[in-house]
């Protein structure tokens, strides 16, 4: 590769389904920038020696998807949101200094801005299902944009308990079977679990007892819409869809890597959907 030119990639294993090779070098094309990204397999043994040495193999920076985010948090000078979520999904090199950040809760409150603008505007409370690292950036970003009462249900209670120690008083762990009696005053309602998902038991929520003004998010998107979505939609709920999160947590990693802030077109996103449905 010549001097001018970059190169960033998405370190998992495994990591072949990964869409962010899709998604960055859509944005490498339509910016005309002399770059490329790539899929790297690298297994758990490995990461540390690989991720340490970005520049080594020859990257400006990488997305990390399962099972290393913790491990990318480890090696790396996190910021204050990778921190707050204990796992980084982006690595870069800035002056040699290998940073971290987490770009999932700006890539859950951009795609809700963009989707369900003003949703936060009378935000005060919000209902995630789950609570395993997605719940912790939603909730995080949640906090940030000033809900009053974040209500964290999960199945395995003492995981949303660490919630509240983490993130303090506002967080409110509660059993699945509270999930119901909170429907009635949730302003917002988010499926953080992998309920719901192609090849997953369903997720069964009474959309009906919503207030009229909820909006609904779901972080799964296979399918792309889920049964909680298509109801919340039938109910004419506002919604926001976890393909929007997928390319909106994309855009700043980008930004990073490249230097170019580039846009969730709806080119960009009938692109991803088409090659989703091929069920890959
Ligand atoms: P991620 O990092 O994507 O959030 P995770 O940490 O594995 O993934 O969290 C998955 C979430 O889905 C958890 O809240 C999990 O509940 P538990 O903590 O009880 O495991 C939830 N989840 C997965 N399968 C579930 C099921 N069948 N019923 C209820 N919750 C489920």
């Amino acid at each position: 590769m010549s001097e001018a030119s970059r190169a960033a990639c998405v370190i998992g294993w495994p990591v072949a389904h990964s869409r962010s090779p899709m998604i960055h070098n859509y944005w490498i094309r339509q910016h005309g920038i002399a770059g490329e990204y790539r899929r790297e397999a690298v297994t758990a043994e490995d990461f540390v020696a690989f991720a340490s040495d970005l520049a080594g193999h020859g990257y400006a920076g990488a997305n990390i998807t399962i099972p290393h985010k913790e491990a990318a948090l480890a090696i790396s000078q996190p910021d204050d949101r990778a921190k707050a979520v204990g796992a980084a999904n982006t690595l870069w090199l800035d002056n040699g200094a290998l940073r971290s950040t987490n770009t999932d809760v700006e890539g859950f409150l951009d795609n809700l801005d963009a989707s369900a603008p003003g949703w936060d505007r009378e935000l005060e409370t919000a209902l995630v299902l789950g609570a395993g690292g997605a719940a912790r950036a939603i909730v995080f970003g949640l906090l940030g944009r000033g809900a009053k009462a974040v209500y964290v249900a999960n199945r395995t209670l003492p995981r949303a308990r660490a919630l509240r120690e983490r993130f303090g008083s506002a967080v409110h762990p509660v059993g699945w079977d509270e999930v119901g009696g909170l429907l009635a005053s949730a302003g917002l309602l988010v499926n953080t679990t992998s309920l719901g998902m192609h090849g997953q038991p369903p997720l069964s929520v009474k959309v009906d007892d919503l207030p009229a003004s909820a909006v609904v998010a779901d972080i799964v998107y296979v399918p792309l819409e889920t049964e909680l979505l298509a109801a919340a939609r039938r109910r004419g709920l506002r919604t926001a869809d976890g393909l929007g999160m997928l390319l909106y947590q994309a855009v700043r990693a980008f930004s990073l890597f490249f230097g170019v802030r580039p846009e969730v077109t709806p080119e960009l996103r009938a692109m991803v959907e088409t090659d989703l449905q091929k069920g890959k």
